[in-house]
C-alpha cells in the first residue's frame, strides 16, 4: 500500500481549480498543492510530508524558511521597499560581496530580477561591447524565455510557434556523451563537437561574433554535464576567436555542484557570469557579474530595471551569503552529492529502466529509458516514477531534453538522514517497476 492516496481532499480541490482559473500553461508537477517547506521538507496542504528534491527549481538552495533568511527579509521590509537606481547599503555592500567571491576578472555587479533578464543583459552587452551581433549557444540550451534568450535555446519547445525567433543565433552540440551527437564516447572523441564550432561559424555566421554563451552544466535538457576540461577548452576558444565568453550559472552557483559557483572547478574566467537561483534562495533576485571595462560602454541609465537590486532581494541576498558562510553549505553540497550519487548509481547498475545517473554535488539528473541497451528515452517509466515517489513521500520532476530524466536537487541543508531515506525511496521504486 502506498504511504498516501492522492491528490488528497484539498490538494484536490486546488487543482481543479487551478486547471478552471489559471490556464495550464505552467509545467506537469507530482499531484499535490504545497503549504509550507522547511529546510529539506515540504509539507502539502492535506497535511503530508515529502522530502524535497527540487529546492523550487533549485532555488532554495540554503533550505525552505531558514530562520536567519526570513529573518532578514521580514526586518528589510519594515525599513525599504524600492528606491528605484537610488543606492541603498544593501545593494553596494551586496555588489562588493559579490565581486570578492566570483572569478577575479568579474569586477562589477548589475542587480536584476530574474535569470531571463541577467542572461538576455549579458548578451545585450556583449553586442554593445564588441559592436558585433551574432551569439553562439549550444544544442538543448536552456537561457530563460525573454526574447533574445529564446533565440539562443537549443530546444524546440522553448520557442515553439514563437517565430521567426531573432536573427544572429547559431547553435553548435553540446557534449552529451550518453547519446552523442557523432556517435562517439569521451575516451575517443577529442571534444569533437567542440571541434565542430569551426565548422558552424564557417557555415552559419557571417563572422561578426559578439559571444558564446553555456551553461556549464545543461539543467533543463537532463542535467548533462560535459567532460572535464571541454569547458576550459571552450572558453580559450573564445579567446582565440575574440569573442566573449558567457557562463550562465543562474542554475548551478550558490554551492549547487559542491563549489560556490561552478567556474571554480576549472578555474573559468568568463566575461560575464548571469546569476540567479539561489542567490536569493525564494526572493525574485538575480544579478549579472561582468567587467568594469564592458560596462564603462554603457551610458549612466542603459542599465537599469525597475525592482533589480531592491533592497529586500539584497538583504536576502545577503542573508543567504551568511548562511553559507556559517554553516559550511557548499562542503554539505559535495558531501551528501558524492552519497547521493554513490546511491542513485547502484540503482543504475541494477535497473534496466535507469539509462543513466549523471552530476556534480546536489544537482543530478537520472535519466529513464525503454531498456539500457538500446537507450530509447522513455517519458513514460519516468512519469511513472516520479508520481509513485510522490505517494511515498518524495518530491521530484521531471526535465530533460526527452522528458526523461529526474531532477535530484534537494535543498543544500539535506542531512545523511533525509538523503537516505530519500533514496530509499527511489530504489524501491525503481526497483518494484515491473
Ligand atoms: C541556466 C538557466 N538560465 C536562465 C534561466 C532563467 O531564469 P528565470 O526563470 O529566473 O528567468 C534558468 C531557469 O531555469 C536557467 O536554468
Amino acid at each position: 500500500m502506498p504511504k498516501y492516496d492522492l491528490p488528497g481532499p484539498k490538494s484536490a480541490e486546488l487543482l481543479e481549480m487551478s486547471d478552471r482559473y489559471e490556464g495550464g500553461a505552467t509545467s506537469r508537477q507530482q499531484p499535490f498543492v504545497w503549504d509550507h517547506a522547511e529546510g529539506a521538507r515540504v509539507w502539502d496542504v492535506d497535511g503530508n510530508e515529502y522530502i524535497d528534491w527540487t529546492s523550487g527549481v533549485l532555488v532554495t538552495n540554503v533550505g525552505h524558511c531558514h530562520p536567519h533568511h526570513v529573518e532578514a527579509i521580514q526586518r528589510q521590509v519594515g525599513r525599504l521597499l524600492c528606491p528605484y537606481d537610488f543606492p541603498t547599503p544593501e545593494r553596494v555592500t551586496l555588489a562588493r560581496r559579490l565581486v570578492e567571491i566570483t572569478p577575479p576578472n568579474l569586477d562589477a555587479c548589475f542587480m536584476i530580477t530574474t535569470g531571463s533578464e541577467a542572461t538576455e543583459a549579458a548578451m545585450r552587452m556583449a553586442k554593445r561591447y564588441t559592436g558585433r551581433h551574432e551569439i553562439i549557444s549550444f544544442y538543448g540550451g536552456f537561457h530563460g524565455r525573454t526574447g533574445m534568450a529564446m533565440a539562443a535555446a537549443g530546444k524546440q519547445g522553448t520557442k515553439y510557434h514563437y517565430g521567426p525567433v531573432l536573427t544572429g543565433h547559431v547553435q553548435s552540440p553540446f557534449a552529451y556523451c550518453y547519446r552523442c551527437p557523432f556517435g562517439l564516447t569521451p575516451d575517443v572523441c577529442d571534444f569533437k563537437c567542440l571541434r565542430f564550432l569551426d565548422t558552424v561559424v564557417e557555415t552559419q555566421t557571417t563572422g561578426d561574433i559578439a559571444a558564446v554563451i553555456t551553461e556549464p552544466y545543461q539543467g533543463g535538457a537532463g542535467f548533462i554535464f560535459p567532460p572535464e576540461g571541454w569547458l576550459s577548452e571552450l572558453e580559450a576558444w573564445c579567446h582565440e576567436h575574440d569573442v566573449l565568453f558567457i557562463l550562465d550559472e543562474v542554475q548551478s552557483s550558490f554551492g549547487r555542484t559542491g563549489r560556490m559557483f561552478y567556474a571554480e572547478h576549472e578555474e573559468l574566467r568568463p566575461n560575464f557570469m548571469p546569476l540567479g537561483k539561489g542567490i536569493g534562495s525564494g526572493i525574485p533576485t538575480a544579478c549579472l557579474m561582468t567587467e568594469q571595462r564592458i560596462m564603462e560602454v554603457f551610458d549612466r541609465g542603459e542599465a537599469s530595471s525597475t525592482t533589480g537590486g531592491n533592497p529586500v532581494s539584497c538583504a536576502a541576498a545577503h542573508a543567504v551569503l551568511d548562511i553559507f558562510e556559517r554553516e559550511n553549505l557548499v562542503e554539505n553540497s559535495a558531501r551528501m552529492g558524492e552519497y547521493m550519487k554513490g546511491r542513485l548509481k547502484e540503482l543504475e547498475a541494477r535497473s534496466n529502466y535507469v539509462g543513466e545517473v549523471r552530476g556534480r554535488g546536489l544537482v543530478m539528473g537520472i535519466e529513464f529509458v525503454e531498456d539500457s541497451e538500446t537507450r530509447e528515452p522513455s517519458r513514460e517509466i519516468t512519469w511513472r516514477v516520479v508520481e509513485a515517489c510522490a505517494r511515498e513521500g518524495l518530491c521530484c520532476g521531471v526535465v530533460g531534453f526527452y522528458g526523461n530524466v529526474i531532477r535530484v536537487a534537494p535543498p543544500l541543508v539535506i542531512d545523511r538522514d533525509l538523503a537516505e531515506q530519500s533514496c530509499d525511496i527511489m530504489e524501491s521504486v525503481v526497483l518494484g517497476l515491473d
